[in-house]
């Protein structure tokens, strides 16, 4: 393999941090490390850089000085009732950053790896595969279709498009909250929680996301990739499952249907991904979800 040199965005964020320390521990790597922050706490040996990516001539610098070969985008707005609240903020980051990411990928002739969601899909028929037809329900969703085209239309042949679902596994650094922690941060204290039942998704563990990702890199591939968890199940079962982990008390538990929230934007029902394409050419191998949590319940010091 080639040495290349790694810009990843959104550094700060939750799976920005584990892919920064996941790749700064190979030394065929270069890694720059981007966020909106002054500085950054991911572990490992690698650069920083402050970076807005909404800012056209800070992208440019960058790209300018530390001559990437690949760039992967892990900043967005991903909190989906903000974006359909404040869509033209949303627009901004999700989508025409990513237009100026992706022509300056193509003119620098690096790869640009932007990372995309479930969200995409209308959860009507999930799980889903790469060849199946987005077609988002909120605008979240639809921000993120718009960011995929634009990378892939950026005249250029080196796009990869990484989707994912419902990313958890906060290992070191527990100020990203995601659902694994909120729930055992309620359950832990003897608060009841709602959890859907006819909600279906392949959660995806944080650290086997980003070994995904680490193999498109190591393997330059181009196309569209869905990188999750392998188990379909809903997020009642799901959440039972954490309970049942944490040795929590899963009667605090609920099983509720959608019509019970009200959400500012809609939620697609059942997605999930088949990921038999990352299997083959990746040699993607999320792991088992228990066995994920198990090592999440160590790492955060729980007896
Ligand atoms: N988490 C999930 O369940 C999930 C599911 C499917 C797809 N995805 C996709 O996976 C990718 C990574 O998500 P994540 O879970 O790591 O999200 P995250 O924890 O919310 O991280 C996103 C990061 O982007 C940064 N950011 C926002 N606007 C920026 C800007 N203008 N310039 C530079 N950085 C900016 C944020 O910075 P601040 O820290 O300063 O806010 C944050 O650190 C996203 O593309 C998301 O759509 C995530």
């Amino acid at each position: 393999m080639l040495y290349e040199r790694v810009l990843v965005t959104g550094a700060n964020g939750l799976l920005g941090r584990e892919l920064v320390g996941l790749l700064s521990r190979f030394s065929e790597y270069d890694v720059l490390a981007t966020g909106r922050s002054a500085t950054t706490r991911s572990e490992g040996s690698y650069g920083y850089m402050p970076m807005d990516i909404t800012v056209r001539r800070d992208v440019q610098h960058a790209l300018r000085d530390f001559e990437p070969t690949v760039v992967i985008n892990c900043a967005a707005m991903t909190n989906v009732d903000r974006c359909e609240t404040d869509r033209d903020a949303c627009w901004k980051v999700n989508v025409e950053a990513v237009e100026t990411l992706a022509r300056q990928c193509g003119d620098a002739g690096a790869r640009l790896i932007q990372l995309s969601t479930d969200f995409v899909f209308n959860g009507l028929n999930g799980p889903y595969d790469e060849n199946a037809r987005p077609d988002p329900v909120n605008f979240y969703g639809k921000s993120k279709q718009a960011a995929e085209n634009a990378a892939r239309r950026a005249g250029f042949e080196k796009w990869t498009i990484a989707r994912t679902v419902l990313v958890y596994g906060t290992g070191s650094h527990t100020d990203r909250s995601d659902f694994v922690l909120w729930l055992v941060d309620r359950l832990s204290s003897g608060q009841s929680v709602q959890v859907v039942t006819d909600q279906w998704r392949t959660p995806t563990c944080v650290a086997d996301l980003a070994r995904g990702i680490e193999r498109i890199v190591r393997r330059q591939r181009g196309g569209i990739f869905h990188l999750s968890g392998e188990k379909w199940m809903s997020m009642y079962d799901f959440a039972r499952m954490i309970a049942d982990v944490f040795d929590l008390d899963s009667t605090l538990i609920r099983p509720v249907d959608v019509s019970t929230f009200r959400q500012t934007a809609d939620r697609p029902a059942k997605t999930g991904f088949i990921i038999l394409k990352a299997q083959t050419e990746l040699d993607y191998r999320p792991r088992p979800v228990r066995e994920t949590l198990r090592k999440i319940r160590v790492r955060l010091g729980l007896p």
